[in-house]
């Protein structure tokens, strides 16, 4: 029997190299989608939620939708407090409950970075001792929409090796989301991600789980490589975003003289699986339950 929390589900993409797929909702229906095709690939999910999408849903209510979720299926699923720009914020996501937080100081320097990683870190395991908790450093562009500017990565903007060791030994974090050519969401440009500096950020952190974010727009082949490298963690957003309103708008043109809400979202909630399934393939997460 494989142990299924999520440091062991982590700790096992990255011997066994494949990546968790995380997804952001806003909703239910998201999750139900997401949550459908876990059931049917047979793969573990880390589900996001940013700041806007958490206080949208309620804190409470997002821990006791995945709790139930969880439950039910026995899949192993998990939430995470995505891009917590704050300790406070991070603080409400432990007592809420959530299974996993991210606190992304990035905009702050480096020391502040690290002094507010470190306080959140030692908050969360004193109250939840098998809590993830993921750190960021670099300097990442662009947001979860679509973008119809081209968005170009400076040098300044990666991720710093030597910063990233010291930012681990300090912070003690499990997980880190380095910058290594990846932006949030869909610009102009493709993406090119910089696999030689993942690489060298695994081999120099071996223990500690990198994550890929601005999982969106980015080539399948670019991402299969980086879950080769030394990713084994993967965040996508707005691709699911777009599947979602997509069907929705073509949902709602088509049936205009519907009204009851649980017709209308077969449909859109199929929209979103398709997406999810055609992730988790490229990520090689099946059958790792
Ligand atoms: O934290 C969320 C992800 O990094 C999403 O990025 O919108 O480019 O998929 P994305
Ligand atoms: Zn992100």
């Amino acid at each position: 029997m494989m142990e299924n929390n999520l440091r062991s589900i982590l700790l096992r993409a990255s011997t066994e190299v494949w990546a968790l797929g995380h997804f952001n909702i806003s909703n239910l229906e998201q999750l139900r989608a997401i949550v459908n095709v876990g059931v049917s690939l047979q793969a573990p999910l880390h589900i996001g939620t940013s700041e806007g999408e958490r206080h949208f849903i309620g804190l409470k209510q997002a821990v006791h939708m995945v709790r139930a979720f969880r439950e039910e299926t026995g899949i192993p699923i998990f939430l995470n407090a995505d891009h917590s720009k704050s300790v406070e914020e991070a603080r409400a996501a432990v007592d809420a409950g959530y299974d996993s937080v991210h606190v992304d100081l990035s905009a702050m320097s480096f020391e502040e970075n690290v002094r507010g990683t470190q306080e959140l870190v030692k908050y969360a395991k004193s109250k939840n001792p098998d809590i993830s908790i993921e750190g960021e450093l670099g300097y990442f562009r662009g947001k979860s929409e679509v973008q119809k500017e081209i968005i170009e990565i400076k040098p300044e903007d990666l991720t710093n090796i030597d910063q990233a060791k010291e930012f681990v030994e300090r912070t003690q974090v499990d997980r880190l989301a380095p910058v290594v050519g990846n932006i949030h969401g869909i610009a102009a440009n493709e993406p090119k991600l910089d696999i030689d500096l993942i690489k060298k950020l695994h081999k120099e952190l071996p223990n500690t789980i990198l994550v890929l974010h601005g999982g969106s727009g980015i080539p399948d082949d670019q991402m299969k490589e980086a879950a080769k490298s030394g990713i084994s963690n993967i965040h996508v957003n707005t691709e699911i975003r777009l599947a979602y309103t997509n069907a929705l708008r073509e949902v709602i043109k088509n049936k205009p003289d519907e009204t009851t809400p649980y017709k209308l979202f077969p449909d859109v909630i199929s929209a979103v699986e398709d997406k999810v399934k055609e992730k988790l393939l490229i990520f090689g997460s099946l059958n790792k339950i």
